[in-house]
């Protein structure tokens, strides 16, 4: 039953746990359902109700090492395929995603905690838009001639690295991998990716569902806990490249492994990022922006959240009002749920972790923390892993709170009176992935945005990963570009030149 190829439905179907059941105990591994080696497994829980929805294959390094070994089979036939009919087929896995969206977003609802309606099914399409967009880039990968002597013509090509390594986390698991692995296949490379150990389930099911297109053995999907399953994967002699999402702290030790092996590396690692909003923004679009660009409805569960919000004094007051009453109107409940506009906090470590900022804000002499939104009243969710909005004012610069990634549902806010203290302010931490700036000035936004540190400054809007974008840090917050045609070329191939003496 386990090594069946396809044991789950081809049609979409819209029961979560029938789905979560079938795809329980299982890698996908040279196009085949297959358990982990040492037949150890370990639960998936619904961070809603605190009920396990499945189980997960446990990987270790004989897992690595298979998978590794088909992909590797694999990359040589695949990096053949012309590529643009590579990207065709990468299409049509799209096209198959999009048909499915539904049914992932349920799924990823039931495994992370995120609400359906505002966040699950957003991820769902944007996942689509991603393969989308690079399906049509194939014909891109495209070299350049050299200009070197008479009689000597001199190419470059670009050619695929090999087998890819892809560690991603859990916020937005089906997102974040699909930014690597659908430029790593267009531009001919094989693919093995490490799910985090939270939410294995709707990545599983995307590769299956790939896998009816794709030949056998280009993306594999391996789950398991970091040092023993993600170790093994990025150290293997035969992989050829590691891209990573996750923690500054994993990041180090993906990077280091990375560079013993000399192989390229993109790590995007997170960030503290600023919104700084000025007395002549348009007031209602701006405390919306702040409700989006803050990723209320995931919980603050992401790198791009706007954790720190600076306000020009004489909208200070009015506007975190105006803030806090919105975020209270905000409904947190059962994700799958229609009406829930905010779910809940993927693990107990990280609520816990969660948990600690907020307790620390509140003991801090002087700081408000504004707690909103209604905790849930359905018994059914009295185990779940909600946490209030929070926002808190008068926190100290150097406050953990300040500086550090709570990755939870927690906003700083300050007032400044100078535009060029508010930029030092909002430069002044180890990130640099992402800023907003809201005014009607443009002069002072394109000034600014110039010399924020960061990788990704929007005015007047705080859009989240979007196709054809490129996206990634500075600072400690990564290294390496994804989403756009560049991050293809320079982080999925090599140039190669060749020269031909034709005199
Ligand atoms: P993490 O960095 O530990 O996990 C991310 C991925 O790395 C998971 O697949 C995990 O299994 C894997 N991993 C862990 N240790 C590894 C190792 N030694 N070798 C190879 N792979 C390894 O992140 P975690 O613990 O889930 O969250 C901790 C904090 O990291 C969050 O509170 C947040 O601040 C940040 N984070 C940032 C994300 C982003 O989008 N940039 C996403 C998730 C977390
Ligand atoms: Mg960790």
């Amino acid at each position: 039953m386990l090594d069946r190829p396809h044991p789950t439905p081809d049609a979409p179907t819209l029961d979560q746990q029938a789905l979560a059941t079938a795809l329980s105990g299982k890698h996908f591994i040279g196009g085949r359902f297959v358990p982990a080696r040492s037949g150890k497994s370990f639960a998936v829980v619904n961070p809603a109700t605190g009920l396990e929805v499945a189980h997960a294959a446990e990987g270790d390094a004989s897992d690595v090492e298979a998978a590794v070994q088909d992909a590797e089979v694999a990359q040589k036939a695949w990096a053949k395929v012309p590529a643009r009919k590579r990207g065709a087929t990468v299409a049509r896995c799209a096209a198959l995603l999009r048909d499915h969206a539904e049914e992932l977003a349920r799924l990823i609802a039931l495994e992370t905690g995120k609400a359906l309606r505002t966040e699950s099914r957003v991820e769902a399409q944007t996942v689509a838009d991603i393969f989308e967009f690079y399906g049509g880039l194939g014909g891109e990968l495209k070299g350049e001639t050299v200009p070197f002597a008479p009689d000597v013509l001199s190419v470059t090509v670009r050619e695929p690295l090999g087998v890819v390594s892809a560690i991603i986390p859990w916020n937005v698991p089906m997102l974040l991998m699909a930014l690597k692995v659908a430029p790593a296949l267009v531009a001919g490379n094989t693919v093995v990716v490490k799910s985090a150990e939270e939410a294995p389930l709707a990545v599983l099911r995307i590769c299956e569902l790939m896998n009816r297109v794709l030949p056998p053995g280009c993306f594999n999907m391996l789950s398991g806990f970091g040092p023993e399953c993600g170790g093994p994967l990025v150290a293997h002699p035969l992989v050829r490249k590691v891209t990573f999402t996750g923690s500054v702290e994993v990041g180090r030790i993906v990077s280091k492994a990375a560079a013993e092996k000399l192989v390229p590396v993109t790590l995007e690692l997170g960030g503290k990022s600023p919104m700084i909003v000025f007395a002549d923004c348009d007031f209602e679009k701006t405390v919306t922006g702040a409700i989006t660009s803050m990723r209320f409805t995931r919980q603050g569960q992401s790198c791009t959240a706007a954790s720190r919000i600076y306000v020009e004094r004489p909208i200070f007051q009015r506007f975190v009002d105006a803030l806090a009453a919105k975020v209270d109107a905000m409904r947190m409940g059962d994700p799958l749920d229609e009406a829930t506009d905010i779910g809940t906090i993927i693990s107990p470590d990280q609520f816990k972790k969660v948990e600690g900022f907020i307790k620390e804000g509140l003991a801090t002499p002087g700081a408000t923390g504004r707690a909103c939104s209604a905790m849930p009243s359905d018994p059914a969710m009295e185990k779940g892993l909600f946490i209030r909005p929070h926002i808190f004012s008068d926190l100290p610069s150097d406050s953990r709170l300040v500086q550090e990634e709570i990755f939870g549902p927690v906003t700083c806010v300050f007032p400044f009176d100078d535009a060029e203290k508010a930029l030092a302010a909002a430069n002044g931490t180890e990130y640099g992935l992402a800023a907003s700036l809201w005014t009607n000035n443009l002069r002072l936004g394109l000034d600014l945005a110039h010399r924020l540190e960061a990788g990704l400054v929007q005015i007047n809007q705080n859009l989240v990963v979007q196709a054809n974008l490129s996206y990634g840090g500075v600072k400690s917050s990564g290294l390496g570009k994804e989403a756009s045609l560049e991050s293809m070329l320079e982080h999925f191939t090599h140039k190669k030149t060749i020269m031909v003496n034709y005199g």
